[in-house]
């Protein structure tokens, strides 16, 4: 069960090995990190550094080989699979926010919201109602019944976060999600995520070079060659 008060995320001497024998790749060599519900971090590293390893892992993806990571104070992987449901899990603990939005073209904006929490087991009018709010609070409200063609690149951008935040899961963990944007937009993009990480309590890890976002963050955590060193950011308000 979730505990109050327990860090949305906690990793210690996280490791992932790819392949075996003289073909083996660590691309994570022993990973500490802890985040708190509602905060916001950044994760940066050069390619090849292991930050899309670390979040196929945090996303119950792909299976850690050694270590332990554990969600809302539960354990998630303990030097092997603790749950056995990790469909559930990726659906109601985990949002995914990625480069491009990937958001349903035959669904409306609202039912593309409301999808996860329905999957859930949530009543059709809940779930829109839900997606509803979620649209306002991102103000694209005016586009619920709008087709995803008829969307700028912005729009739909904001629309692929308020179906990450759908089943109000403790954490969201975002892939880039400013790399096509321009300054303002990107901006824009960090405010929300900023807004939303205090207004529902849910742990946001960005993965990112992107230049313009970076001085946001309050806390980053740097990643090179499979390993995590914390560090203070500028925590720029936007
Ligand atoms: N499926 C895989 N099989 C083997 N090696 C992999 C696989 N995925 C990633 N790697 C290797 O793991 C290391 C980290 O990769 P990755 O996590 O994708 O880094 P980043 O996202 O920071 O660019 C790299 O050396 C990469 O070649
Ligand atoms: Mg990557």
């Amino acid at each position: 069960m979730a505990k109050m008060n327990a860090p949305a995320i906690r990793l210690q001497g996280l490791k992932k090995r790819y392949g075996t024998g003289e073909a083996a790749v660590d691309a994570l060599k022993g990973v500490d990190m802890t985040v708190a519900p509602g905060e916001v971090i950044g994760l940066i590293g050069p390619s090849g550094s292991g930050k899309s390893t670390l979040l196929k892992c945090l996303g119950a993806v792909i299976e850690p080989s050694a270590g332990r990571m554990e969600i809302s104070g539960q354990a998630i992987y303990d030097d092997r699979w603790k749950i056995a449901d990790l469909r559930a899990l990726r659906r109601d603990q985990i949002g995914f926010v990625f480069q491009a939005p990937y958001l349903i073209p035959f669904l409306d904006v609202t039912d593309n919201v409301a999808l996860l929490p329905m999957l859930a087991g949530m009543s059709n009018g809940q779930a829109r109602l839900r997606a509803r709010e979620l649209l306002e609070a991102l103000d694209v409200g005016h586009r619920a019944n709008a087709q995803i063609s008829q969307l700028s690149g912005g729009e739909q951008q904001r629309v692929a976060i308020a179906r990450a935040l759908a089943n109000h899961p403790p954490v969201i963990l975002a892939d880039e999600p400013t790399a096509p944007l321009d300054s303002e937009r990107a901006l824009t993009v960090v405010r929300i995520l900023n807004e939303m990480a205090v207004q529902f309590r849910t742990a946001i890890i960005v993965v990112t070079h992107d230049e313009k976002i970076i001085p946001t963050f309050r806390r980053i955590y740097r990643i090179r060659d499979g390993k995590t060193v914390e560090e203070a950011g500028e925590g720029r308000q936007v």
